[in-house]
């Protein structure tokens, strides 16, 4: 991938204070992009864009709770008056809320609902319908392979990252024919502060690699957890060129 790959264009990077999404808005920044940073937290995300300008990126924050229909159609028209035609769109904001369905609150499953399907409808909703008369654009959605495998004490997430993956191929296939593609990155554990507020203790990660059978979790057979910016790099490749022909 050279250096300039990106150079110029206009990208929107949803959940970029920390983890995957921080290491997609610096993967871009280092590839010559425009990157437009959000996420709930302002001061994190405040921080995380000055460390990337100050690495020579061209990084701008607007705080936003994705989960807000109107601020985020205010949020992408200024986002494109400031930085321009938003070119690449990547969802990577999430929230994870753990416990046993039976005694699940409503609101934890509204939250999470909220975040991983609905803010990532709403940002779709208001950045495709620009792409759309401009006939350019990718949009990349961070879902999870827990989208595909029943997860004791996830299944609001697990069920939220099955709709998002659905929501994001039907998207693929109705933008189509604008030249815009859509696809979907599924990471398994990755080291990010989401993973580890799982973790009761220092063991987390050996845990992690050992899976679990008491909780049906199989391991992970590279016997390492995946750091954010390898999910990144996926997320930059589907952006690039290179995948001009992969959506869905
Ligand atoms: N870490 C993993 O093991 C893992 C595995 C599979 C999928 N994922 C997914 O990858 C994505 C990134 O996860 P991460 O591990 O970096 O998590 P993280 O918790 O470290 O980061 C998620 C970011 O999303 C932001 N966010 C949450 N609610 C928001 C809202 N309403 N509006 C705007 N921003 C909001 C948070 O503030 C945070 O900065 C998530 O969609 C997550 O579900 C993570």
């Amino acid at each position: 991938m050279s250096e300039t790959e990106f150079h110029g264009r206009v990208v929107l990077v949803t959940g970029a204070a920390q983890g995957i999404g921080a290491a997609v808005a610096q993967g871009f920044a280092q590839q010559g992009a425009r990157v437009a940073v959000v996420d709930i937290q302002k001061e994190a995300l405040e921080a995380a864009a000055l460390k990337l300008s100050q690495q020579g990126g061209e990084v701008t924050a607007f705080p936003l709770d994705v989960t807000n229909n109107e601020a985020v159609a205010q949020a992408v028209s200024v986002i494109e008056q400031r930085l321009g035609p938003i070119d690449i769109l990547v969802h990577a904001a999430g929230v994870l809320r753990m416990g046993p369905i039976v005694s699940y609150s409503d609101a934890n499953w509204a939250a999470t609902f909220a975040v991983n399907l609905n803010g990532v409808f709403h940002v779709s909703r208001a950045v495709s319908e620009r792409m759309i008369p401009r006939r350019r654009g990718t949009i990349i959605t961070v879902s999870s392979n827990a989208a595909a495998i029943p997860r004791m004490d996830m299944a609001a997430y697990a069920t939220s990252k099955a709709a998002v993956t659905m929501f994001t191929k039907c998207l693929a296939l109705e933008l189509a024919e604008y030249g815009i593609r859509c696809n979907i990155v599924s990471p398994g554990s990755t080291d990010t502060p989401m993973l580890r507020s799982m973790w009761a203790d220092e063991q987390g990660t050996q845990r992690t690699i050992e899976g679990s059978p008491q909780t049906y979790r199989t391991g992970i057979p590279l016997r390492k957890l995946a750091t954010p910016v390898d999910i990144a790099n996926s997320v930059l490749f589907l952006a690039s060129e290179r995948a001009g022909h992969l959506t869905m």
